[in-house]
């Protein structure tokens, strides 16, 4: 890592990539912000963490008052904070007319409003500083028209979009914006999709650690974009160059499973 940060709030801190962002700031020097739901989670992670400040902020990023909360910690110009890590989501696999709307709208409301949200509350006191940094973690899904995967795809692409649009308004005045894109990374999230990853050969996977260290890499190197992983990488660029046919047969290969 060549970029130093003085503190960081990480959302999602609580387990996968975003405990594992957080343990590398950590490593680095960085004080932190952790939220997530699972206080026990947060402050096991602050006590293992011990060589740096770390501040526990419990939050459901579903519910608008919490969100409010870590929106205002970003602002406070009295502790501030230079990086920013949108990293909380989720998503829920199966066909869109079996989906729970409430469950989808709580993927709307993880995935996109609190990361719209929290990224304006960090970009304002950034910009008139002149200097910060705000990582998304997006997702490949967010490239690829997939079945079954149509709400937490749909909110990865606005993540994108959105992390590339603000990098180009904010980087020439000293704030950097990077959408990661990860593929299948072996956290708790697919078991909390509920998408059975049994057929997904070992090539496919990466470890949160190695999708972290790719991430802060990228900020660091103020790229606006990175796609984790060499197999990932391969994927993404070749899906850049094929035609929407050739996409949508891939987006329905990655997702057959579901179509069982
Ligand atoms: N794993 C993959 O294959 C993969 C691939 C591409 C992109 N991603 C993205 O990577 C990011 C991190 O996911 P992960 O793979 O590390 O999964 P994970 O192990 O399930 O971690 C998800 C984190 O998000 C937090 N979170 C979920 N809902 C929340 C809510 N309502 N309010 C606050 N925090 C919430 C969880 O904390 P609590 O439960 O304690 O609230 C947890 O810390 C997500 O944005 C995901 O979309 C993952």
């Amino acid at each position: 890592m060549t970029m130093r940060w003085n503190r960081a709030l990480v959302t999602g801190a609580s387990s996968g990539i975003g405990k594992e962002i957080a343990r590398k700031l950590a490593a680095d020097g960085t004080d932190l912000v952790i939220v997530a739901r699972d206080t026990a989670r947060l402050e096991a992670l602050a006590a293992e963490l011990s060589d740096v400040d770390v501040e526990v902020l419990p939050a459901d990023l579903s519910v608008r008052s919490d969100t409010s909360i870590v929106e205002d910690r970003l602002a406070d110009e009295d502790r501030p904070i230079d990086l920013l890590v949108n990293n909380a989501g989720f998503g829920r696999g199966g066909p869109f007319v079996e989906n729970d709307l409430d469950v989808a709208t709580d993927v709307v409301e993880v995935n996109v409003t609190a990361v719209l949200r929290l990224a304006h509350a960090a970009s304002v006191p950034m910009a008139a500083r002149g200097r910060g940094g705000i990582l998304n973690v997006s997702s490949m899904a967010g490239d690829l028209v997939a079945p079954n995967s149509a709400v937490y795809s749909a909110t990865k692409a606005f993540v994108t979009s959105l992390s590339e649009s603000l990098h180009q308004e904010l980087v020439d005045g000293g704030v950097t914006v990077t959408a990661v894109l990860p593929g299948f990374t072996r956290t708790e999230f697919q078991d909390r999709a509920d998408v059975d990853t049994s057929d997904i050969p070992d090539l496919a996977w990466q470890s949160a650690s190695d999708v972290a260290d790719e991430a802060l890499a990228a900020i660091a190197a103020g790229k606006p974009r990175v796609v984790t992983g060499r197999a990932n990488k391969f994927l993404g660029a070749a899906s850049r160059t094929m035609p929407t046919a050739g996409l949508r047969a891939l987006g329905r290969q990655a997702m057959k499973r579901e179509n069982k």
